[in-house]
């Protein structure tokens, strides 16, 4: 049903029987949203992701091999690149995580039978055969259609390795290494978007001191240098350090004040921050399916903290460097549950439920408020691991609630964002105490405003009026992503359980309405 001529008070008493009257007893929301207040562009990097050679991220996730039953495409699974690429995702960061300060190259390069197994020690003992190794990542980021986040090993491997492989990605000129890499089937350089100088290096990276990591970074970014011609100048690769994972600042501290004095041998673009949501602390015990709302609205909550620590290291970035040129980098982040039972622990398996893909949205919003300095992301994990898009069993594939609230935000790739003012009322479940609802809104290249709602309520739908001036609207189109509980997951026997629904909105004289469900994330287009 087109809804445009449609009066508010009319639309509203058709949806209002759905929902009984106590129900509705609320205070309406009200958003003002003047469209001529352009803020800061929303970086479509924002929407990366995170594939750690971790338990079936890779293996069985996207690598089954050439000669697997399962249709591929030079060994990637097909089912899983053409969900990927619908995703649009931006950038992937690879080989890990703690994975990453123990990878070798050279031993996943060359005929695959001549590729040494290791022990993939970072992440449960088990034997690494090195199969989807350089030439397979960069394959795989091909066909889904994104761009290479690499992270170096700077824990146990040193800088001349850590420039070699970059030479043999990226050097276009006829040197050893990328004739190694034309011999292996790839002629032309490889383009690298970013690189990571380490993962974690205060933990599993090599629990490292600030300043003794300082000094390794400067080496890295000194020395490891992308050749690719087409990557010089200002299309450069983005050089990304180690950054905070706890909210203290001294780790910051350290990294912005070298900064801030670096001269012209060495520079970083980025600054990473970790940050995931452990509802009841380390180590995570929140079971991914199967419980109820005062767990959900505890995960909401301590979702929340992640505008407060960014918040916190942004002031120290501010301080030495007023002009936001270091880009906070948030690459990992998302839901960390306990391991589903029955699998491996150290797979970090875990079920995908509209909690989590509530909480994707929240962090996404935060992301968006912050997009002056955070300008990517990468969530936690692609495939199978932690708060993944999809999860495989063997041939058959699912897509979780977070994909497709990743699918939604499409439009807001690289739109402009526009202030939303709001007051979002309060949401009380168990002992947390939670804003009923939160909203983005932003511009895309094409004029259309885009807006995100969403409400944290479990029990109650939200009356929402949105006042927009600073251009004119007339047309509303929209989706809803909400289930019948907050545990509602997609399973391999029922993958549809939740995913996004038409929602019917209004606009009249300027002013949008519309009923958002409870428990739900809803994004709306509005055409000028
Ligand atoms: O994402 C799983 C792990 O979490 C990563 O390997 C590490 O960087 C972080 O501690």
């Amino acid at each position: 049903m087109n809804c445009r001529h449609i009066a508010p008070a009319f639309l509203l008493s058709i949806l209002l029987p759905a929902l009984s009257a106590p129900l509705l007893a609320q205070e309406p929301v009200h958003l003002s949203i003047d469209a001529s207040r352009a803020g800061a562009k929303i970086d479509r990097n924002l929407f990366g992701q995170f594939a750690e050679n971790l338990g079936h991220g890779l293996y069985e996730g996207i690598w089954v091999g050439p000669d697997s039953p399962i249709p591929n495409t030079r060994g990637i699974r097909n089912d899983v690149v053409t969900a990927l690429r619908a995703l649009k995702v931006p950038n992937v960061r690879w080989p890990g995580g703690c994975f990453a300060d123990q990878y070798h190259w050279r031993k996943g390069i060359g005929p695959a039978a001549q590729r040494p197994a290791t022990v993939n020690s970072a992440w449960g003992g088990v034997i690494d055969t090195n199969a989807f190794g350089t030439d397979e990542f960069m394959d795989f980021i091909h066909q889904i259609g994104s761009e290479a986040y690499v992270s170096v090993n700077v824990g146990s491997g040193t800088p001349q390795e850590a420039g070699e492989w970059l030479e043999y990605m990226t050097a276009a000129a006829p040197t050893a290494l990328a004739r190694e890499r034309a011999a292996n089937g790839h002629p032309d350089a490889y383009k690298v978007g970013f690189m990571g100088i380490g993962n974690e290096s205060w933990s599993c990276g090599g629990d490292m001191t600030p300043d003794y990591y300082a000094s390794q970074l400067k080496i890295y970014s000194r020395f490891v240098a992308n050749l690719n011609p087409s990557q010089q100048g200002p299309n450069h690769m983005l050089k990304i350090a180690v950054g905070p994972g706890t909210p203290d600042t001294e780790w910051t501290e350290t990294m912005m004040k070298a900064w801030q004095s670096h001269d012209w041998s060495w520079d970083f673009d980025g600054l990473s921050l970790h940050w995931y949501t452990v509802p009841n602390g380390w180590p995570p015990s929140t079971p991914s399916t199967g419980f109820g709302l005062e767990e959900y609205a505890k995960a909401l909550k301590s979702t929340l903290f992640m505008d407060e620590f960014l918040h916190k290291q942004e002031a120290v970035m501010d301080k030495y460097d007023p002009q936001k040129k270091v880009a906070l980098v948030v690459d990992e982040w998302g839901a960390w549950h306990a391991p589903l039972p029955g699998s491996n622990p150290a797979f970090l398996v875990q079920q995908n439920s509209l909690r989590d893909a509530i909480l994707a949205s929240l962090n996404l919003n935060i992301f968006a408020r912050h997009a002056d300095r955070v300008r990517m992301s990468n969530i936690a994990q692609m495939i199978n691991v932690l708060q993944a898009m999809i999860l495989t069993d063997k041939e058959k594939m699912v897509l979780t609630p977070t994909y497709y609230l990743f699918k939604m935000y499409l439009p807001f790739q690289d739109a402009t964002s526009i202030p939303v003012a709001f007051d979002a009322g309060t949401y009380k479940q168990g002992g947390a105490s939670l804003p009923r609802v939160d909203a983005i809104a932003a511009r895309d290249a094409s004029g259309k405003l885009w807006i995100e709602i969403t409400n944290l309520d479990a029990d109650k739908p939200a009356e929402i009026s949105a006042d927009v001036t600073g251009m004119q609207v007339k047309q509303a189109k929209g989706e809803t992503l909400t289930a019948p509980a907050v545990d509602s997951v997609n399973t391999f026997a029922a993958p549809t359980s939740v995913t996004p629904k038409p929602v019917s909105a209004v606009v009249k004289n300027g002013r949008l309405a519309l009923i958002v469900e409870p428990k739900s994330v809803t994004v709306i287009s509005l055409e000028p």
